[in-house]
């Protein structure tokens, strides 16, 4: 019998530094019995050379449009726009599910090439939890950009372009340093805190050296009374990292702020949940997404109250593209193993059915 085979494609998002497959996972893969092709990238964190080193066999980048179709091809993001059928298996965030902007047009892709999605975010495990996210990363991510622009609000200034950091260890010396050597002092309220997000910023606040007494973790049990909260206007920075899946009352809104008045501690509110457009957004004092080159946005107040910054990128976890990749890709790796049997194996059966429903709904519509 021939060995089972991953082809690891290049990411053609830009800042997209991440990986669905890693060099330890591959290792790990190799070792059970597979084949890893892996096309080289020069965006990627990890290098082609880390790769090779492990026993992947590398190929050109982009190549794999000319693969033998029975090979299924592994990504993170999003494919470039294009009206090409695809006639792989593809197995990798597709954004296609939840009636985004084009979501017709890439399951036509695959309709029209007799190819298959496994889409990463609806594999899900015997509980219903899905097997691998990049939630805690996000939170860890949100958490340090939010250190940082309290850093920048002390010294008067705005929060400049954030640029991913080579490891874990670069961002929270980078963090601390902007801090002037600790994030001592500094008073956090992460909301979700039990969760994936919010788990990964009370890792980021301790490692960068906030008192624990000064991390106020919340959750649902806290937040039941109903917003909102004074308790939110009284710390440095909030970060909410609640998955938001009903009309709640707000955490935060302008009238709240604006009563605080100039002794206000609030400076800095890093939404993870990016819950932007959503009309329950639970902190209705900003409605644009920020991004990488201009992380922050500040809130509509009087001017003679002092300013107050929004955090709100979407796709944190770039920020740590390394560690980042490698919980994801060790959370996904059982479920990778299982994909020779992906006609028996529940995971892989569920996440077909999946696609076969939306590939039906996209028909009804095309
Ligand atoms: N910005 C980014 O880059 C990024 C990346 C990954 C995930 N996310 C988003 O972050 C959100 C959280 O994701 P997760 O994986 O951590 O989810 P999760 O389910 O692991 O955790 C969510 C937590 O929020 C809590 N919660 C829900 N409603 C609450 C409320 N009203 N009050 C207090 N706590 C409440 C839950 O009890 C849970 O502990 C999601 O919306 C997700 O899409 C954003």
């Amino acid at each position: 019998m021939s060995r089972p085979v991953f082809w690891l494609r290049c990411e053609k998002k830009e800042f997209e530094k991440r990986a669905a497959l890693t060099p330890t996972t591959a290792k790990k893969l190799i070792d059970a019995g597979f084949d890893i092709i892996v096309e080289r990238d020069e965006q990627r964190i990890f290098d082609d050379s880390e790769y090779e080193a492990v026993g992947c066999k590398l190929v050109e980048n982009n190549s794999w449009p000319s693969a033998p179709k029975e090979i299924p091809i592994i990504g993170l993001k999003e494919l470039p726009v294009s009206t090409d059928p695809l006639p792989h298996t593809h197995i990798q965030f597709a954004h296609c599910y939840k009636n985004q902007a084009g979501w017709v047009d890439v399951l036509s892709r695959f309709d029209r090439g007799n190819g298959t999605l496994y889409d990463l975010e609806f594999l899900e495990d015997d509980n219903g939890r899905r097997v691998a996210a990049f939630g805690f990363h996000a939170g860890f991510a949100g958490a340090a950009a939010g250190a940082l622009a309290v850093a920048a609000e002390r010294k008067g200034e705005k929060l400049g372009q954030l640029n991913p950091y080579p490891n874990e260890a670069a961002m929270i010396e980078g963090v601390k340093k902007a801090l002037g050597g600790s994030g001592k002092g500094v008073k956090a309220l992460v909301i979700g805190a039990l969760g994936r997000c919010g788990r990964g910023a009370v890792d980021l606040f301790k490692k960068i050296g906030l008192e624990d007494d000064d991390i106020l973790k919340w959750d649902l049990e806290e937040t039941a009374k109903g917003g909102p909260f004074q308790e939110i206007l009284d710390v440095d920075i909030f970060i909410n990292c609640i998955y938001l899946s009903s009309k709640i009352p707000s955490f935060i809104t302008h009238e709240t702020i604006a009563a605080a008045g100039k002794s206000r501690r609030l400076s800095v509110v890093v939404d993870v949940s990016c819950d932007t457009t959503n009309p329950f957004n639970p902190i209705p004092i900003y409605s644009i997404n920020t991004t990488f080159s201009e992380p922050t946005v500040r809130v509509d107040l009087p001017s003679e109250l002092p300013p107050l910054s929004v955090i709100s990128i979407d796709h944190l976890p770039t920020l740590l593209p390394r560690e980042s990749s490698e919980q994801f890709s060790i959370d996904l790796l059982p479920s990778l193993l299982q994909f020779p049997n992906r006609n028996s194996a529940r995971v892989w059966t569920d996440a077909n059915k999946l696609f076969e429903k939306k590939l039906a709904d996209a028909r009804a519509v095309a």
